[in-house]
């Protein structure tokens, strides 16, 4: 299958899937890779396996967005807040009518600029390799346009349903949880709440800080992601 991914940061998963399409492990090849923000080391990854890579930086368009205002002619042409706000399950309780407005309509504009890029690739699968950033209803459903087929996966730091959120590791140390682990799922409306595809624990002993908790969580990260991928590829 082909398989384009995502990321943030340092691109500890991204280079586990690299490796494992580089050994025939799984049958998936990256096509690219995109990231939220310029210089991240996983860019630096993907371009010595020779993947495309390319940035749309989030932080400079909303910071902008902020600066200038949003008017209707920034947004897409396809943008429909009414539609979207239906669809839209976050949790976001004490933010404004306003605060979710301008949320949904910068997300839009920066998911424009991915999606321009994105969708000239042929790619079975999006894979959110450590990609920090929310997807709205109006980026997922320009890339699942099939009915209730589900082409964009993520992994998280925890055993999903619990500790949703940006992190799991953190919350799992804090509870003082004795099992700790990961779950590879698909995107959906919500935040962390789409069907999962695999999960993988490791046990926390008392000793451990929440830096060996990480330790522990990425390696079962990197073995977890590429089966899940290969697990995809198999039902293509
Ligand atoms: C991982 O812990 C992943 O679960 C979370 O972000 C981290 C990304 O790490 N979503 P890396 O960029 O793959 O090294």
């Amino acid at each position: 299958i082909t398989v384009g991914t995502l990321i943030s940061g340092g691109g500890t998963n991204l280079q586990a899937i690299i490796d494992a399409c580089r050994d025939n492990r799984i049958d998936a090849n990256i096509v690219f890779t995109g990231s939220d923000t310029p210089g991240v080391k996983g860019l630096e990854r993907a371009q010595k396996a020779n993947i495309d890579t390319f940035v749309v930086d989030y932080a400079h368009i909303i910071e902008d967005c902020k600066k200038n205002g949003i008017k209707d002619t920034d947004l897409p042409k396809d943008f429909n807040l009414k539609e979207i706000q239906s669809k839209q399950k976050l949790v976001v309780s004490d933010a404004s009518k306003e605060q979710v407005e301008f949320f949904l309509k910068s997300r839009a504009i920066a998911e424009k600029k991915l999606l321009d890029i994105i969708l000239d690739y042929d790619m079975d699968l999006l894979v959110l390799a450590g990609f920090m950033r929310v997807l709205t209803p109006y980026f997922i459903d320009r890339i699942n346009i099939e009915p209730g087929k589900h082409k964009i996966m993520n992994i998280h730091p925890a055993l999903l349903p619990s500790f949703p959120g940006t992190d799991g590791y953190g919350d799992t140390f804090r509870y003082g949880c004795k099992i700790g682990g990961c779950t590879v799922h698909f995107v959906d409306y919500g935040e962390d709440t789409g069907p999962i595809i695999g999960q993988k624990a490791f046990e926390i002993e008392d000793k451990d800080t929440l830096d060996d908790i990480k330790k522990k969580g990425l390696e079962k990260e990197w073995e977890l992601y590429p089966h899940c991928i290969q697990k995809f590829a198999d039902r293509v």
